[in-house]
């Protein structure tokens, strides 16, 4: 299978203190499709002598938001960049085990991992537009792609998707680093979306803006989920419980200790680690 066409959406699997800490304010009710986007099986990841995952093995869901959790150097980070494969441009790092999208090994020899990202986009915790135009920015993948499309068409439908539009639709030919951070952050996503991926990384993306900017990145991903797939991770409990549908809580040593629905992880979970870790007690 190649990651050049799109999946075919009716293909089956094989082609490719005690009070909580979080007060939740809304409870998303996302169903998904029930299909499974990626699924991983035993994924260890090393980076040079250091191991920062250990025998992963979980499933995505698709049309949903996972977030990923759990304290600093647990490796969520690193379990993002498996999915994309850019782990590849770390000359330390070697990743075991079957990391599968639609049923497909991405780490099977005949994968290109540019055609990947395309359908794995991503978007990190520091916005970083190219210093490029707003216009070229968002057209960027498509111009590698080959997309013989109307261009201009697509960078609006994108940029209206990472609800930037209305505030940029009068400056497409300035440089998207004249923006804020909040407008570059969605000017990244805009960039991600564009390519039309099945699934959207986010990094902590909105760790580096204001409180504001951060509830327009909410809002946000909340729209993009009727429409991709989203894991993201955060190191905001709040916002986790606020934006996601299931919850993967990774700890020290690369393990992921539990995932589950966002309200069962937070409200009752299983593992007494977890909860120690949500309610503040460690981590
Ligand atoms: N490029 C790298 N080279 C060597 N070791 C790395 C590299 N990137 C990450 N690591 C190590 O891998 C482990 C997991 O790191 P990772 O960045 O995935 O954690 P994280 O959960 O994203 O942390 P944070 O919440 O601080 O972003 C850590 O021990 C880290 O030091
Ligand atoms: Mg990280």
């Amino acid at each position: 299978m190649s990651f050049e066409d799109p999946a075919d959406p009716t293909a089956d699997a094989e082609s490719l203190t005690d009070a909580p800490a979080v007060g939740r304010e809304t409870t998303t009710t996302r169903s998904g499709t029930g299909r499974t986007v990626i699924d991983t099986r035993n994924v260890s990841v090393h980076y040079g002598e250091t191991q920062a995952l250990s025998d992963i093995t979980m499933e995505i869901p698709e049309g949903m938001v996972t977030a990923l959790i759990g304290p600093s150097g647990c490796g969520k980070s690193t379990f993002l960049r498996c999915i994309n494969r850019m782990n590849d441009l770390i000359d330390t790092c070697r990743v075991e085990g079957e990391l599968r999208l639609y049923g497909k090994n991405v780490y099977d020899d005949d994968v290109d991992p540019v055609a990947l990202r395309r359908k794995v986009g991503m978007v990190f915790q520091k916005p970083n537009p190219f210093p490029k135009s707003i216009r070229e920015n968002v057209a960027y993948g498509l111009e590698i792609q080959g997309f013989d499309g109307d261009v201009d068409a697509r960078v609006e439908e994108s940029l209206k998707s990472a609800a930037l539009w209305d505030e940029v639709k009068d400056q497409l030919d300035e440089s998207g680093l004249d923006l804020s951070g909040g407008q570059q952050q969605r000017l990244c996503i805009a960039r991600a979306i564009a390519p039309d991926p099945e699934v959207i990384l986010m990094d902590e993306p909105a760790s580096a803006l204001d409180p504001i900017a951060t509830s327009k990145i909410e809002d946000l991903i909340d729209d993009l989920a009727e429409e991709y797939t989203v894991v993201i991770v955060t190191h905001n409990m709040q916002q986790a419980a606020r934006i996601s549908d299931r919850t993967a809580v990774f700890l020290t040593g690369g393990e992921l200790v539990e995932l589950d629905d966002t309200d069962s992880i937070f409200e009752n979970p299983d593992s007494e680690r977890v909860e120690n870790y949500i309610t503040g007690k460690f981590g």
